[in-house]
């Protein structure tokens, strides 16, 4: 599935960062986009012709299955799908941390996820044919001091989607998490200024990425993209079950 002509890709948090580039690089390699999000696009998000847009909160169940059905209305079926809506909640220690931070985070970052996985597996393995790439995070695999309620919920995609990898595998249907680490993006100066807050000896933004990433700047969204493509690829027809990390080294220390 390299080249990408003819088939569909589901995008979720579309409008964010990561969502945005996953948009571009499939459009590059000729994909019809189903994409969705829980806000409208902006203005400056263009969309061309075969792109589907449905606007959908992951935390409304109802919402999920609605927009699921028009994009399938629309193009038939989903080829691949990309699962990158996610919000990074509350920064705090655990001690801090309220069964309401808690749930926010859970409902969109896991719930969310499995919701339109679960729509998404029922009809790829009924079609024997299907790739699924779930974002996760660095947050998935090691601890994140102050980030509590999104390190256990990133840990919990990894579980769900080892999890789907091993239900849907014999079907024909592959699996896999991608970890980035820190994205130039909203969501990482939102959490740079709530650590600098927290910890006043951090360094802010690019510099703090300088000190802690051994490639010593931050991951680009194109990046993990061409990450994300790759493994709904055929190139990839063996990489299934698998948490592959875009992020400058971080986890090798
Ligand atoms: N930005 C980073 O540094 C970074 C690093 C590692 C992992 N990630 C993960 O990558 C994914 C994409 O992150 P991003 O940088 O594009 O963030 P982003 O904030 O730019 O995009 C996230 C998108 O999810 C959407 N969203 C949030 N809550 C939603 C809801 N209830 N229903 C529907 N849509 C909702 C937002 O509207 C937004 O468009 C996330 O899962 C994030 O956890 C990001």
């Amino acid at each position: 599935m390299t080249d990408f002509h003819g088939k569909t890709v589901l995008i979720t948090g579309g409008c964010g960062t990561v969502g945005r580039a996953c948009m571009e690089t499939f459009l590059a390699k000729g994909a019809n986009i189903a994409l969705t999000d829980g806000v409208p696009p902006t203005s400056t998000l263009s969309l061309p012709p075969h792109v589907e847009f449905c606007l959908a909160d992951v935390t409304d169940p109802d919402a999920v299955t609605r927009a699921y059905d028009s994009f399938i209305n629309r193009f038939g079926h989903i080829d691949a799908a990309v699962l990158a809506a996610g919000i990074e909640g509350a920064v705090a220690p655990l001690e801090e941390i309220s069964e309401q931070d808690l749930d926010a985070v859970w409902r969109v970052n896991v719930k969310g996820c499995l919701s339109w996985m679960q729509l998404c597996l029922r009809d790829m393995k009924a079609r024997n044919a299907g790739s699924i790439v779930a974002l996760s995070s660095i947050s998935g695999v090691v601890g994140t001091p102050l980030l509590g309620p999104y390190t256990i919920s990133k840990h919990a995609v990894v579980g769900l989607v080892k999890t789907a990898a091993l239900e849907a595998g014999p079907h024909g249907v592959r699996v896999n998490a991608v970890c980035p680490g820190p994205i130039q993006s909203p969501m990482m100066e939102r959490l740079d200024q709530a650590f600098v807050a927290r910890d006043p000896n951090r360094l802010l933004g690019q510099r703090d990425a300088s000190k802690s990433l051994p490639l010593q700047r931050y991951v680009s969204a194109a990046e993990v993209a061409a990450m994300v493509a790759f493994l709904c690829s055929d190139d990839a027809g063996s990489c299934h079950g698998g948490i592959y990390m875009v992020d400058g080294g971080f986890t090798a220390k």
